[in-house]
């Protein structure tokens, strides 16, 4: 089959490679419809997740038509049309079981590698590297999913590949951004990044409740396609971030801040984003965190930060004595999609939302090399790229 594989960074190719069997019981094989590149995975074709070797197949934002099931399978059969989560999730461990799927202690066969860096590991990802059990991901003609009878969600036939494939990640990311800010209604919330993160994130503070979204970047037609939701937005290039949103709070700080960039937030961003550049580059340091450090500054006294945005390692000059002595909550993960899947699918075929609006640009999997640079490079107006295989 044709695959996007990983030979280092900046280097993604389409190219053939085995197709994938049933391994286990309860794997499925899909075809894959549609699949979907994300900001995470511009963190690796930028080289700065660990633990990725050449050939590594891509993807974790996928779906399909199921062609094989696992004799133990019983809850998807030949036929079914399914999103399938970037989480790989056992359904059955102490963390599934409280829905804590992105932290399954059984989907990760490369715990130990985990654990020496994280102290513990979280669960296996799609196409994320052997660092989150080296699975080969869904930028694919074709995908393994492991544990299938717990991923996967069958969709209905009304809805079209691009209202529902967002289900597997920025949705339900943005969605749970949204979620830890513990909206009561008429809150203010700040967002720094819209990209497809940013973007649900803004759309789901609205649906929780948000009276106010400020929403930081500075690229023109991600501020404008923020400004189409509502909200109110912010060009860190040209205005102060802390300012603005102190004259937009009365001098308190926003309710709650969210970070939908993560570690490699644009190096015009200030002084502190250019330190950190040059500490990556030399070895001197694993993350970048200028963004993470504003939101904690923005935030009101007893405000909540909502971390979506990756980080890989140790994040240096965290301003904990601000976070402590006001007393921020902080809350953060990769997303347990599983947890948010059925209510998200909900809204969506209720017409609350439509995340095909998203969407800027469809390719074939043979242009994904190509989009891949599109998409980090922000041109041509991208915003989200579906490729169909
Ligand atoms: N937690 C999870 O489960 C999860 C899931 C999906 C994505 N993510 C992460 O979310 C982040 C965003 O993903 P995306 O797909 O939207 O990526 P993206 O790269 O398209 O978007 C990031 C946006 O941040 C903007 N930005 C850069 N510096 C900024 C700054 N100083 N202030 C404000 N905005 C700034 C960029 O211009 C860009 O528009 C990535 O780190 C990605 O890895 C996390
Ligand atoms: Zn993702
Ligand atoms: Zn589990």
């Amino acid at each position: 089959m044709k695959a996007l594989a990983w030979h280092g960074k900046g280097d993604i190719r389409c190219e053939t490679v085995p197709d994938p069997k049933i391994q286990h019981g309860r794997d499925a094989i899909i075809k894959v419809t549609a699949c979907a590149i994300c900001g995470s995975d511009l963190h690796i074709f930028n080289g700065v997740i660990p633990g990725m070797e050449k050939g590594d197949v891509l993807g974790h934002e996928t779906m399909g038509e199921v062609v094989e099931v696992g004799p133990d399978n019983k809850a998807l059969k030949v036929g079914d049309r399914v999103v399938v989560p970037f989480t790989i999730s056992c359904g059955q461990c102490f963390f599934c079981r409280r829905g804590f799927y992105s932290g399954c202690e059984r989907s990760n066969p490369d715990k130990e590698k985990a654990e020496k860096l994280w102290g513990h590991s979280p669960a296996g990802l799609f196409g994320y590297s052997h660092l989150l059990g080296g699975y080969a991901g869904g930028q694919a003609e074709y995908l393994r999913g492991p544990f299938a009878d717990v991923g996967p969600i069958k969709v209905p036939e009304g809805l079209s590949d691009e209202q529902v494939l967002f289900l597997s990640d920025i949705f339900p990311t943005g969605y749970m951004a949204a979620d830890f800010c513990n909206l009561e209604g008429g809150e203010t919330v700040a967002i720094w990044g819209c990209g497809p993160v940013g973007q649900f994130a803004i759309r789901s503070a609205f649906m929780l409740g948000a009276e106010r979204v400020i929403a930081i970047d500075t690229v023109p037609e991600r501020l404008a396609m923020a400004a189409t939701a509502g909200a109110i937005t912010l060009n860190f290039r040209n205005e102060d971030i802390y300012d603005r949103i102190q004259e937009l709070t009365a001098g308190r700080g926003a309710d709650a801040c969210i970070d939908a960039v993560g570690t490699e937030p644009d190096t015009r961003s200030g002084f502190d984003a250019v330190i950190d550049r040059v500490k990556v580059a030399t070895f001197m340091g694993t993350d970048r965190p200028h963004v993470l450090r504003q939101a904690i500054h923005c935030c009101r006294n007893f405000g909540t930060v909502s971390i979506v945005g990756v980080y890989g390692g140790f994040l240096d000059k965290i301003p904990m004595g601000s976070a402590i002595n006001r007393g921020l909550t902080f809350r953060m993960a990769q997303t347990p999609v599983q947890h948010y899947l059925p209510k998200l699918l909900a809204r969506i075929e209720q017409g609350e939302i439509d995340p095909s609006f998203v969407t800027t640009h469809r390719a074939s999997l043979e242009q994904g090399p190509e989009l891949y640079k599109t998409f980090r490079d922000k041109q041509d107006g991208c915003i989200k790229v579906v490729l169909k295989p």
